[in-house]
């Protein structure tokens, strides 16, 4: 069984932007259970040279898109990352980053950071994501929201896709929702 995962949040000085600070693996299972450190999900084709991707419900949880969008789109360069959620978790990602050694700049809500060769600008929008207009992306990941989306919004998953580009990815561990699997068209999901 995996131990238990310890969220303390510390003060952390941006030291910078550094593609030389490359984030230790090892580190990061720390922030993992065990069956999600090892993402396999399979190369898509780049929809945009420069994607947005919107985690609505985001937690603390940095790691998990930044593992799957390496495997998936193993060859893009800058990613835009809009996480929402209705708690502020910016100084918990903050210091989730520190600790695998990576190393950001920062400006209010927003981190800048290299991820290997990808470069990952990420806005922190504190927000009741049920409430707001969605922004155009082309990335959509969710995880652990399913029970939230559906007791306190049924019709968002309908927004999400109006949301999403036309050639867009869903990552989302919502495997049951009918609106992804019906409503989707060209849209293409990755259950995770
Ligand atoms: C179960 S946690 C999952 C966090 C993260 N997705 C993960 O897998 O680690 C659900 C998150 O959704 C956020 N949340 C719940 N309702 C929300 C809402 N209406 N708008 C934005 N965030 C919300 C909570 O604050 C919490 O961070």
């Amino acid at each position: 069984m995996s131990d238990p995962i310890m969220f303390i949040p510390r003060m952390v000085e941006p030291k910078g932007i550094n593609k030389q600070a490359i984030p230790n693996r090892d580190k990061i299972r720390e922030y993992c259970f065990d069956d999600e450190h090892d993402v396999r999900v399979e190369e898509q084709p780049l929809i945009i040279e420069h994607p947005l991707l919107l985690y609505p419900g985001s937690g603390c949880d940095i790691f998990h898109p930044l593992l799957h969008v390496e495997q998936l789109f193993p060859s893009l360069q800058k990613i835009t990352f809009h996480f929402i959620d209705q708690d502020n978790y910016l100084a918990m990602i903050k210091t989730m980053l520190d600790d695998v050694g990576v190393h950001f700049a920062q400006d209010k809500q927003q981190l800048q950071f290299w991820w290997h060769d990808l470069f990952v600008t990420l806005h922190f929008q504190i927000a009741n994501a049920f409430s707001l207009t969605l922004p155009k992306h082309h990335i959509y990941f969710e995880k652990s929201f399913t029970i939230m989306k559906e007791e306190f919004c049924p019709e968002f998953d309908e927004r999400v896709l109006d949301a999403l580009h036309e050639k867009g990815i869903i990552i989302s561990d919502s495997d049951h929702s009918e609106t992804f699997h019906t409503k989707r068209e060209g849209k293409k999901i990755q259950f995770i």
